[in-house]
């Protein structure tokens, strides 16, 4: 549109030799333009958003490392709660609430996230920034580490987030499935790892923790699971869902 010539033409090949030679770099699969294009997918989908903004602030100035899901994941996260109908959320792994305010907009108003943090500092930071969304009655978070705070917890979740240490990645696997019923989604963060979970030698924990959880969900009678890699603002990495049966 507002082109001159046939609209049949190529937009490519209608460009100067210059813009052509921009469009080439722009197009090139490195992780600059990985990131370019996950900000404008952002822009377009996601959109500005104050409160997420002001979380995100609020971790970076208490020196909380910047591991959060990005913009677009959040939202998928988000629209997997609604997709599903999930009411009652487990998140494992709460790092400053920014992936817990997007799953507790997505509950509705009579739902819940329970967040598990080993960090007491962590959760301190989080609760601050969820209560300033607007969504702190809806959300639950549990101090402690994981692995003993999972137990102790009444089961029934609809959807579980696991995005905490990659090393007891299949206790929370196992917790999952033992605090979900036959329907509840699971969301495993970082299964990509810039594809060192393809390495069966991998001396990584953090790899070793993955590729296990993923054998797991390839194994286990419990869980029927998939992996998508992707790339964008955290570089290459994944995501796998499994949904328990
Ligand atoms: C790390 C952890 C994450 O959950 C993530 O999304 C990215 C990186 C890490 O521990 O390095
Ligand atoms: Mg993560």
């Amino acid at each position: 549109p507002g082109s001159s010539g046939s609209s049949r033409r190529s937009p490519v090949v209608g460009l100067t030799a210059s813009a052509r030679a921009g469009l080439a770099e722009t197009m090139r699969s490195t992780p600059e333009n990985w990131r370019a294009a996950d900000d404008y997918l952002a822009d377009t989908l996601v959109g500005h958003d104050p409160a997420l903004e002001a979380t995100l602030s609020a971790q970076r100035a208490a020196g909380l490392p910047d591991i959060e899901v990005a913009p677009v994941s959040g939202k998928l996260l988000n629209l997997l709660v609604r997709i599903s109908g999930a009411r009652r959320v487990l998140e494992i792994g709460t790092l400053g609430g920014y992936s817990t305010i997007w799953m507790a907009r997505a509950v509705g108003e009579h739902g819940r996230v329970v967040t598990v943090e080993a960090e007491a500092d962590n959760a301190a930071i989080a609760r601050t920034s969820i209560d300033a969304a607007g969504v702190g009655d809806r959300v639950d978070i549990r101090i402690g580490r994981a692995a003993d705070v999972l137990p102790t917890l009444v089961g029934g979740f609809d959807l579980v987030f696991i995005d905490a240490d990659k090393e007891s990645n299949t206790v929370y696997l196992d917790w999952a499935a033992r605090l979900g019923h036959p329907g509840t989604v699971v969301v495993l963060d970082n299964i990509g790892r810039e594809g060192e979970i393809a390495r069966a030698d991998s001396t990584d924990p953090m790899v070793i923790g993955t590729r296990d959880a993923l054998r797991m969900l390839g194994e286990d009678p419990r869980f029927d699971a998939t992996a998508l890699q992707t790339v964008g603002l955290k570089g290459w990495d994944g995501v796998a869902i499994a949904l328990v049966v």
